[in-house]
């Protein structure tokens, strides 16, 4: 088990264990990157579009996957199959990952690996 690049020796991340995980082949998070980069965004202003967290929730399926990541609601169903986390994405799965997601990656922009998956926006 390897430990968290920059977690020296104390503090919350050296308790965390860091094991990247092995995608499927032909399948790599930079794959994922180049291939999404010039993409659309597969929703049109997604900032402009409201759910409620139980609509969200009809989306907890790992074929069928979303989350909630401060506040903007993602289809996590194609980036999960690279995700370096591996299956870890789906304890997220229809529900507000946010907290799970600082704790074990706060220096992740999650924006801009997976922008291009945003469908909406929560309604409070
Ligand atoms: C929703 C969006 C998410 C995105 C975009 C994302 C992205 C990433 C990225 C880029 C890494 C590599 C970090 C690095 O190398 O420094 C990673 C690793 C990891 N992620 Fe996520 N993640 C997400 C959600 C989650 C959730 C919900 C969990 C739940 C526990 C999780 C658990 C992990 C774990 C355990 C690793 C460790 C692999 C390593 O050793 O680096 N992630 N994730």
């Amino acid at each position: 088990m390897t430990r968290a690049k920059g977690a020296g020796s104390g503090g919350i991340l050296a308790s965390l264990p860091r094991a990247k995980v092995p995608v499927k082949d032909g399948m790599s998070q930079s794959k994922f990157i180049r291939e999404t980069w010039g993409m659309q965004g597969i929703v049109q202003n997604p900032n402009d579009v409201y759910y409620t967290p139980d609509e969200v929730a009809l989306h907890n399926k790992e074929d069928d996957s979303w989350t909630i990541l401060n506040g903007r609601i993602y289809d996590i169903t194609e980036y999960a199959k690279v995700h370096p986390g591996g299956r870890k994405i789906f304890l997220g799965k229809g529900k507000d990952c946010t907290e799970l997601y600082n704790k074990y990656h706060p220096w992740v922009n999650g924006a801009a690996l997976i922008g291009r998956y945003q469908v909406g926006v929560l309604k409070r």
